[in-house]
């Protein structure tokens, strides 16, 4: 039942290109547009939306940022992201107008609920991306966009990671093209890119073998730091999040701009930091900035293991150890850099001998307050 891997996890991972080509799978009609038949809130409701707030827990909060950066810069709606057990206390501002996107894998979620059911008495319409058929969470909604990753046992979530962001980036996609944000050709060139993703994954996944060796190298480490900017952000918290989980390690994910702030004093020799690096093609001066990074926390004794692109050679004087991951537009990159943080936790994990995908104290669906 794990086919051949030893664990849920592992093979949850391998199954993470089909799982995005899956959630894409079939979206364009006969004359090139992308259609979200699930969508069934009025085009008139949505073109009115002048706010988005994503609400979710987890993992599935941090593809909620993720999808946060692609919908502003596509669509140019303010959206917030907010932890859905945080969001009905602080009296949030939602009405009509506003769109809630709930994320979850399991649709059972009971804060997640909590927070749509709340958003939906302030006269909000909720949709929700999920990945599991008739569970609570889509009935609820006023529309549900189906991630199509298949079960997902292990209670660390992996692809159903991958294709709740893919599934975010359609809404996005869509909202851009039906408000006019978009011209339909621009759209398209960005579906083509989506398109080419789930090989790139592929390829990242075949070079696991340099990552789990680290990972096994690295399973006496005390703590692991993360740092990334822009979409990179939300990916070093979350492979944070996968070290504390599987492999029960200390382990925090910084914005890299935040560090000369407070975290880097934390840095002292052999201290092991993962650095996503934007794109060297990407916007402004992101990927420079990302690079001196590097550099401030390796002249602090920092071992340094940068996720950069194929052919970036700027960062290979700096880093101790590079994963390259093929070339993408800078917003659809963590569908990429996730991946190898995902192999380095699970390598953790089994080089320690834990449970993998029963890690203690955890349970794979949340469905209590
Ligand atoms: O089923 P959901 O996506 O709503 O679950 C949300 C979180 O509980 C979940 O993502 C949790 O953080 C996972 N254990 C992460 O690996």
């Amino acid at each position: 039942e794990k086919g051949g891997f030893d664990s849920f996890m592992e093979k949850e991972i391998h199954e993470q290109p089909a799982a995005v080509r899956d959630t894409l799978l079939g979206r364009l009609d006969e004359k090139g547009n992308l259609t979200l038949d699930e969508l069934k809130i009025d085009d008139s409701v949505l073109r009115s939306i002048n706010k988005i707030i994503v609400v979710a827990c987890g993992t599935a909060a941090y593809a909620g940022h993720v999808a946060r950066y692609a919908i502003e810069h596509w669509c140019r709606i303010p959206t917030e992201v907010e932890l859905a057990h945080e969001f009905r206390y602080r009296d949030p501002i939602v009405d009509e107008k506003t769109l809630v996107v709930a994320l979850s894998q399991s649709g059972e979620t009971m804060d997640t609920l909590m927070a749509v059911r709340h958003a939906q008495e302030q006269g909000a319409k909720v949709v929700s991306i999920c990945n599991t058929n008739g569970s609570t969470l889509p009935r609820e909604a006023d529309a549900a966009l189906y991630t199509h990753a298949g079960p997902e046992i292990a209670v660390a979530s992996t692809k159903a990671f991958l294709s709740q962001i893919a599934a975010a980036y359609l809404l996005g996609l869509y909202l851009a093209q039906l408000r006019g944000n978009m011209y339909k050709d621009e759209v398209r060139g960005i579906l083509q890119e989506l398109q080419q993703m789930p090989e790139k994954i592929q390829a990242v996944i075949d070079g696991e073998q340099q990552v789990k060796d680290l990972g096994t190298s690295m399973k006496d480490a005390k703590s692991v730091l993360f740092l990334g900017r822009h979409v990179g952000f939300p990916v070093a918290l979350e492979g944070a999040l996968k070290l504390k989980e599987i492999a029960y390690l200390h382990a925090e994910g910084f914005a890299a701009g935040e560090l000369k702030h407070g975290p880097i004093a934390l840095v002292e020799e052999g201290q092991p930091i993962f650095v996503i690096v934007p794109s060297p093609n990407g916007r402004d001066s992101l990927h420079a900035k990302v690079v001196s990074t590097i550099q401030e926390v390796r002249a602090r004794g920092a071992v340094t293991i940068v996720i950069a692109e194929e052919g970036d050679t700027a960062v290979e004087e700096h880093a101790d150890h590079i994963i390259r991951i093929p070339a993408s537009p800078s917003l659809l990159q963590p569908l990429l850099a996730t991946v190898p943080l995902q192999i380095f936790s699970c390598a953790v994990a089994h080089a320690k001998g834990y449970d993998v995908d029963q890690p203690r104290n955890l349970a794979k669906s949340v469905t209590v307050e």
